[in-house]
């Protein structure tokens, strides 16, 4: 074999190719708005439904499914396989192709295989082991229940203890030098080289209650540790690490997952023993920031799993600057069908303190009753920073809103917060305004500067004042629909798969599946990109069944679609096989049987008002006779 060609060099090669050149050095390309299209070169068609898109760099026929970057399309188009394709490219692009030698494994290790992981798992026993043997447990017992912790929640957060003393987790893991380096590396051990003659190693954690802080995967990545007093630091926590990186945890994310796989909300509050506390009492839903104000990557890890966050904070100065922070790094990752609340707690409570002294139902009624509506916080804040009474006032209200709101990716949230802005300032600073829903597509980018007087009536008496609470109305419903039929990439650390996500990662697990699935094409005009590539994938296959998920992938290399397939393709399998493959065929069935309703629909529709075309009058005919079920599990016969 001439060795594998570096990832590396694909990526650049893409980064030098123009898909819509290679594409149109081939066949005729006409432009249509943003992308490029033709009639489709791999299968029969009147009216063009293949595209070519410039900005993702891969190419998609809406009539048969074929689709991919530019690799793919001169592998299917000029029958070559992976290696010659890229030959292919490279001499265009005045490459040359470089061979990894010999077929050896050649990615950098990923960080799964970190030796820390076992060694912070160790720790983590020993903490635990001596918070129930060791002969100085009872102060540290005693502290947990003094603070209403029952022994099985201390079991569930596998809360431990570090004895007094310099050097116990030293000893009980203390081996050679490898061992001492990742004891480093992992913050367990502090080393002290302030006299080059005698380096001293000590543990960072004595005489502590110490809280394991877990990754999705419940690894131990770091820890946090508590005096039993009022010693200061009062938290001390594991430095970064490779495989800790504070700004992104959110403890008690795993134990919540755990707990509940399809959890509605998190509830993110700002401290260890307010996660365990709510635990305690069964409130099984919170994570807490590291010590670190919410980030944008905070956010987006729980949106990938809920639909609804709720921000706790105390309702001093701190934990409100603390909750607008968190606001503004909601905004980016607010969706229509997602929503975020904020809570403010009475001044010296946190919900560790509160919900022991009221207990789990007046907490709740107090989280239904006080929670704000982020739009409403919004408003409310601004409204005290920029008093909109006067006119000036007004026009600062609008100039602190408006870069925000431009912030929200969810086209209906975002034009009911610029209609209720225009409520408060009269100013219209919404410049897609008119028709928000008869455009789908993202908004352009939005020149603040452009606001105008709005000379008309405010807006129509219909409009209730709290539109954006109304916006909401219905979340669940559109948000499970949404994540049926277009579950986000990022799913790859979600316990929630959709269908098609499923059967993505089982095609990519067993390509052969391909063979026994007839009609791809049937659904590859449903609009959603994971169907799309599904598709897309079928139809690679069929024409060259002997591809590797390596090969399928590299079909999307360099995309969107692609990052999607090798996250799948790295997940692990907790499911069993034959069931997997039962799944992939009733997701394509029922693909093809969604496809063939619609379409059915639409003709039928179309019969009543006029007279169906030729084309159609067979299109109809074919629809009616098609076999309903395209995949077979077996194949045991047509
Ligand atoms: P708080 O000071 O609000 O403490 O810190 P708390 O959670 O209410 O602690 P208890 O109830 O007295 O045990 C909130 C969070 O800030 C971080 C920790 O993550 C803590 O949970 N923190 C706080 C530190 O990292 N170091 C500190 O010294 C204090
Ligand atoms: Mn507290």
């Amino acid at each position: 074999m001439a060795g594998l060609i570096p990832q590396s060099f694909i990526d650049d090669l893409l980064n030098r190719t123009d898909i819509v050149e290679v594409v149109a050095s081939r066949i005729q390309l006409k432009k249509a708005g943003k992308n490029f299209s033709a009639r489709c070169p791999f299968h029969n068609e009147k009216t063009p439904s293949f595209s070519v898109s410039p900005d993702k760099q891969f190419y998609y026929c809406f009539g048969c499914g074929a689709g991919g970057n530019a690799l793919g399309f001169i592998m299917d188009h000029d029958h070559l396989d992976f290696p010659q394709a890229v030959e292919e490219l490279a001499k265009r692009a005045g490459m040359d192709v470089p061979h990894e030698e010999g077929g050896r494994e050649s990615r950098p290790r990923p960080p799964t295989d970190s030796p820390l992981y076992a060694l912070l798992e160790e720790a983590s026993k020993f903490y635990q082991q001596t918070l129930k043997s060791h002969p100085s447990r009872k102060a540290a017992v005693d502290y947990l229940k003094g603070r209403g912790l029952s022994g099985e929640i201390a079991r569930d957060f596998r809360l431990g203890f570090a004895p007094p003393g310099w050097d116990n987790l030293l000893k009980h893991l203390g081996g050679d030098s490898l061992q001492l380096k990742a004891m480093l590396d992992s913050g367990l051990l502090i080393e002290n080289t302030d006299n080059p003659e005698k380096t001293k190693r000590y543990d960072r954690f004595r005489d502590r209650i110490m809280f394991p802080i877990r990754d999705t995967r419940g690894r131990v990545i770091a820890f946090g540790g508590r005096v039993l007093g009022d010693d200061k630091p009062k938290y001390l926590n594991s430095p970064e690490t490779p495989i800790f990186h504070k700004g992104q945890e959110l403890y008690g994310l795993f134990e919540a997952r755990k707990n509940n796989r399809n959890l509605d909300e998190l509830m993110v509050v700002e401290g260890y023993m307010d996660v365990i506390a709510l635990a305690q009492q069964g409130l099984l839903n919170a994570v807490a920031t590291l010590g670190t104000a919410t980030s944008d990557e905070h956010v987006k890890r729980m949106f990938r799993l809920v639909p609804s966050i709720l921000f706790c904070f105390d309702g001093d100065p701190a934990g409100r600057k603390a909750a607008w922070r968190a606001l503004e790094a909601t905004l980016p990752s607010l969706e229509d069908g997602r929503r975020a609340r904020f809570m403010f707690l009475p001044e010296g409570e946190d919900p560790d303190s509160l919900v022991r002294a009221e207990g789990t139902d007046a907490f709740q009624a107090r989280l239904h009753q006080q929670a704000l509506p982020l739009a409403e916080y919004f408003f409310q804040q601004l409204s005290e920073e920029a008093d909109p009474s006067s006119l000036e006032g007004k026009a600062h209200l609008a100039t602190l809103a408006v870069p925000l709101i431009d912030k929200i990716p969810g086209q209906n949230l975002k034009t009911l917060m610029h209609q209720r802005l225009r409520e408060i300032t009269g100013l219209q600073t919404d410049p897609g305004h008119s028709n928000a829903n008869a455009n789908p597509a993202k908004s352009e980018t939005v020149d603040t500067d452009a606001y105008y007087y709005d000379s008309s009536p405010a807006f129509p008496d219909t409009t209730e004042r709290n539109t954006t609470s109304q916006s909401f109305t219905g979340y669940r419903a559109r948000e499970s629909a949404r994540r049926s039929s277009a579950p986000r990439q990022s799913s790859r650390t979600s316990g929630v798969e959709s269908p098609t996500l499923s059967a993505l990662r089982t095609l990519l697990q067993s390509p052969r599946l391909a063979g026994q699935v007839e009609t791809a094409s049937h659904f590859a005009a449903d609009g959603d990109i994971y169907t799309q590539l599904l598709v897309a994938l079928l139809e690679a296959l069929q024409k060259n069944p002997n591809q590797s998920a390596l090969q399928l992938i590299s079909r999307w290399h360099g995309t969107e679609q692609g990052r999607l397939l090798r996250a799948l393709a790295e997940k692990e399998w907790l499911i069993d096989a034959s069931n997997l493959e039962q799944q992939f065929f009733d997701t394509i069935n029922n693909l093809s049987a969604r496809q063939r309703e619609r379409a059915l629909e639409q003709l039928l529709l179309k019969a009543r008002q006029t007279e169906l075309s030729s084309d159609e009058k067979s299109q109809l005919r074919e629809l009616l006779n098609r076999e309903s079920s395209p995949a077979k599990p077996t194949s045991s016969g047509a």
